[in-house]
């Protein structure tokens, strides 16, 4: 028999189907709430709500579980490339040999960017900060491809666009580190894979190639692999709710990256690793700073610690943590913000305070040191992390398309004040 919530309000009760997921994640459902009682949610910060129902990615925080489209994060870390993940995200399933050469091949040949494209970056400033950059030149994409403004369109014309943003996302992406740098832009190669083309963009030179490094190659699949889709949150919620108004996609994903920029959520990788320096300038006192974190009345929080689904440990920061010891001693650093680091994790892993409010090392208390260690700079961290981010958005906003999903539009208490009669300004 099907699960029944009953809600009474003002002596009357009414019914609401409870909906089961696959892993058995129960909801009740509530879409016919307002209809039925005159009543609405309120759930500030969507804690308690589903948006939508998704068969892409399955994670759960209490048990520090996370699948894309049922097969753990921990057998794609080790086993996988990112483009086969893209492609089991957007499309799926994993592909076959045959299907991965021809995704592989269509992405290669897209990764160019119009030429006057380059004249938008060379207006911004050198100090300008890489996120504001690619969230503009994503954005500046749809008025190249105007047949994208219509997102209606054919399966091919719209696995078109979607190879496109993947193809040119990491030339962006380079490109907004080489204005910065006032250094020339590099074309990408036809003969590189993936992150072999981006390394190669990022740092070759007209006067010297750069030498791809396998151990770097491999850490850098990894990391994007770890923050390929991680179902509903801030940027991935915004990439449903524009995609739902039927903006095109570059325009969805431009949105996605500005959400993802701030620092509670894909901005933390920076913020963590300007925390660790602060904290090694300072002397390394670990314990002033987690004291610091601890008071109520000094803002600072440990950047990269807490999470809110994760509530027991983070599986990628997990994943993360070993491969930035494998990183670091394959390339022979020794970096003390990772003593910092480990001294930090420790130090809060067995105080009270952190272990009442379940706060553990998320994705990016690690991450910064591994893109540091592969020459990446501090500002282009969340970049990395939009480059990594980027097949999951796009497949969030293929289902919600395909499952003709309505616009988003929430509800809201009023709390302001009631009607009043306008007052002519020499009488306020
Ligand atoms: N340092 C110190 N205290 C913290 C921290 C932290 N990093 N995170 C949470 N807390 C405390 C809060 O002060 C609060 O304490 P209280 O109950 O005494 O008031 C309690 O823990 C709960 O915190 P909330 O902010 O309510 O938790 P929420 O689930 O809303 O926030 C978040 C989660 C935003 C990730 C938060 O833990 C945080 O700010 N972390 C630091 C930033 C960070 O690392 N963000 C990356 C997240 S992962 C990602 O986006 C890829």
């Amino acid at each position: 028999m099907s699960e029944i919530a009953k809600i009474e309000l003002e002596g009357k009760t009414y019914e609401f189907p409870v909906i089961t997921g696959t892993e058995n994640e129960k909801a009740i459902d509530i879409s016919k709430l307002r209809d039925t009682t005159g009543y609405v949610t309120l759930d500030t910060g969507y804690k308690n709500t589903g948006a939508t129902k998704s068969a892409i990615t399955f994670l759960d925080g209490e048990k520090g579980i996370l699948h894309y489209r049922g097969y753990p994060i921990e057998q794609l870390a080790e086993k996988a490339t990112f483009i086969e993940v893209a492609y089991l995200l957007i499309y799926g399933a994993l592909p076959t040999q045959a299907q991965l050469d021809s995704f592989s091949n269509s992405i290669t040949k897209h990764t160019l960017v119009h030429e006057d494209m380059k004249q938008f970056f060379e207006a911004y400033p050198a100090k300008a900060h890489p996120m504001g950059v690619l969230a503009s030149m994503v954005c500046s994409l749809s008025t190249f491809y105007p047949e994208s403004l219509d997102p209606n369109r054919s399966a091919e014309a719209k696995d078109l666009t979607i190879h496109r943003l993947l193809a040119k996302l990491p030339t962006l992406a380079a490109w907004s580190y080489k204005n910065a740098m006032r250094h020339p832009f590099m074309y990408p190669k036809n003969e590189y894979d993936y992150c072999g083309n981006f390394l190669h963009m990022m740092f070759a030179m007209p006067t010297e190639d750069y030498k791809i490094d396998p151990v770097v190659v491999s850490a850098l699949n990894k990391l994007l692999i770890l923050h390929a889709d991680h179902e509903q949150n801030c940027s991935t919620s915004t990439v449903r709710i524009v995609g739902s108004s039927q903006a095109n996609l570059y325009a969805t994903i431009s949105a996605g990256i500005s959400a993802l920029w701030g620092p509670l959520h894909g901005g933390a990788n920076q913020a963590v690793i300007e925390m660790l320096e602060k904290i090694h300038n300072d002397g390394g006192d670990v314990d002033k700073w987690v004291a610091k974190a601890k008071d109520k009345d000094d803002p600072f929080r440990l950047m990269g610690f807490g999470h809110r689904v994760y509530k027991n440990f983070d599986p990628r920061a997990t994943i993360i943590k070993k491969a930035c010891d494998d990183v670091l001693e394959k390339m022979g650093i020794n970096d003390p913000m990772l003593e910092i680091a480990k001294k930090l994790e420790k130090v809060a892993l067995e105080d009270e305070y952190f272990k009442a409010r379940n706060l553990y090392p998320n994705v990016d208390f690690y991450s910064g040191i591994i893109y540091r260690a592969l020459g990446i700079p501090t500002e282009m961290f969340t970049v990395m992390f939009a480059l990594g981010r980027l097949p999951g958005w796009i497949s969030q906003w293929k289902e919600m398309t395909e499952n003709n999903e309505p616009i988003g539009r929430p509800r809201q208490i009023y709390t302001g004040a009631t009607p009043r009669d306008y007052v002519e300004i020499s009488k306020r």
